[in-house]
């Protein structure tokens, strides 16, 4: 027998789902401080229960997908990806493709990913000349999905792509829709499906050239093209091609998000860019490539994007479908029922974060006790913990560090707003200018 949830009341027939969707940070707290750590809430007809704190979203993120399951949830990329991959597979596949993927993204790929990077990074630095202004918003789009096409497909299949190939990922992302059908004949599922097919058909063509030519490359899609799948003893292209969409697409708009918010956090504060170009110097001198080892020094650049992801999490919240009744502190989550993880609250609880509204990377570079197991779950955590989670932390260093090394930086517009889009990635809202100028 457990005890009865408490709910935090709503409007008549919408409940909190007005909130939810505008701003979930403000309704974790009402709800925790009403009530503590568990609480339910409705979204419209549907009921939830919010968890909030380390220890609660330890157990969110650590149930199987019998009990709290991420596949239903992820239905609305069903129109982009289809029933079979990624974020919406079924159990057989969904491991068979993590056990093929998760190499590509670690070890010695990771290693040898550094140098591909920062030749994009230098690329597009080559391109500003000595003093000037750059708007964030797009530069960040176009260079992490430079920097994630090129570790991909190798430099020659990356210039063949182009600047375009952003695009399509954009208009992919204006289609997804959450309560219309989604094959009505509206504008932007006309460019949702036409997107798709250009897709397919590109990233079709690379991987036939490439089936042609094993032997010539040994880069991350090649991982990809070397596996069996299933029954299969060669991974069928559609597959593949389906697989890279899927990754390209979940990752852009939170990559280029996460390298926005950490440019403007450390712009907006001038010591740490300091101590951030000092250590800049020290590791990469003023000439070198970095390295998968010169990276790894720089410490308090480490600092100010794990305190970027705690302040400036890409979403306030992850969600799963309850399959059967869970319990959790002597509660029911029934059947039927969300489980809301509440990470934007838990990012900031003031029994763990000291003066949690400030910016300060100080907190992780030792001597306070800031750094509990799952209070910063950006990147969600034990099995659907984010696969590109170092890959990206690899691909913020290349590019700050390259970019502070060769520019003094400060920026325009001094405290950008954010704006949350349809699926809830909240990013900072251009204009959000950046004036640079080469360093003597
Ligand atoms: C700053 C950038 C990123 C952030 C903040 C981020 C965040 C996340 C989060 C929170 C999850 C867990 C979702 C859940 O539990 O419901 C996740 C899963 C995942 N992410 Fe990322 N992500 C980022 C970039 C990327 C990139 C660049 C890729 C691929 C190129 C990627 C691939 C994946 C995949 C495949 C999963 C599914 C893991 C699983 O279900 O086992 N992510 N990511």
């Amino acid at each position: 027998m457990t005890r009865p949830l408490p709910m935090l009341s709503g409007l008549p027939l919408l409940g909190s789902a007005l909130d939810f969707r505008r701003d979930p940070l403000s309704l974790f707290r009402r709800g925790h401080a009403a009530h503590g750590e568990v609480f339910g809430i409705k979204l419209a007809f549907q009921p939830a229960v919010v968890l909030v704190g380390p220890e609660k979203m330890r157990f969110f993120f650590e149930q199987t997908d019998d009990a709290l399951s991420m596949s239903e949830v992820y239905q609305f990329l069903v129109p982009i990806l289809g029933a079979k991959v990624l974020f919406t597979a079924p159990h057989a596949e969904y491991d068979e493709q993590k056990r093929i993927m998760l190499p590509a993204f670690h070890g010695k790929k990771l290693r040898s990913y550094v140098g591909e990077m920062s030749e994009e990074v230098e690329a597009w630095l080559d391109t500003l000349g000595e003093r000037g202004e750059f708007e964030l918003v797009g530069v960040a789009e176009q260079l992490t999905m430079a920097m994630v096409t090129r570790c991909v497909f190798g430099a020659r299949f990356r210039e063949r792509l182009g600047p375009g190939f952003v695009d399509h990922f954009v208009d992919l992302s204006g289609g997804l829709e959450f309560i219309l059908p989604t094959n009505l004949p509206l504008p932007r599922f006309i460019r949702r499906d036409r997107a798709l097919r250009t897709l397919q058909q590109l990233l079709g063509q690379v991987v036939a050239e490439r089936r042609a030519n094993p032997d010539q490359y040994d880069d991350f899609l090649q991982v990809l093209l070397g596996a069996t799948y299933l029954e299969h003893a060669r991974i069928p292209d559609s597959m593949v091609v389906t697989m890279l969409i899927g990754l390209m697409f979940g990752g852009r708009e939170n990559t280029a998000g996460h390298l926005e918010w950490c440019l403007v956090e450390l712009l907006k504060h001038p010591d740490w860019l300091a101590r951030v170009r000092a250590e800049v110097d020290g590791a990469l001198g003023p000439a070198d490539a970095p390295s998968f080892d010169s990276l790894r020094e720089l410490r308090v650049l480490d600092a100010c994007l794990k305190e970027t992801d705690r302040l400036r999490p890409m979403t306030a919240t992850l969600v799963r479908l309850a399959k059967r009744d869970v319990e959790i502190d002597g509660y029911t989550i029934p059947k039927g029922w969300l489980a809301v993880a509440g990470i934007a609250l838990t990012h900031r609880l003031p029994e763990i974060f000291t003066e949690p509204e400030r910016w300060d990377p100080g907190r992780f570079l030792g001597g306070r006790s800031e750094d509990v197991p799952y209070s910063i779950v950006n990147f969600g955590g034990a099995h659907h913990r984010c696969w590109a989670m170092s890959f990206v932390a690899h691909e913020m260093k290349v590019a700050m560090s390259l970019l502070v090394r060769r520019y003094d930086i400060a920026l325009v517009d001094a405290d950008p707003p954010s704006e949350t889009n349809d699926i809830g990635v909240t990013r900072p809202k251009a204009p959000c200018r950046i004036r640079y100028q080469r360093r003597a």
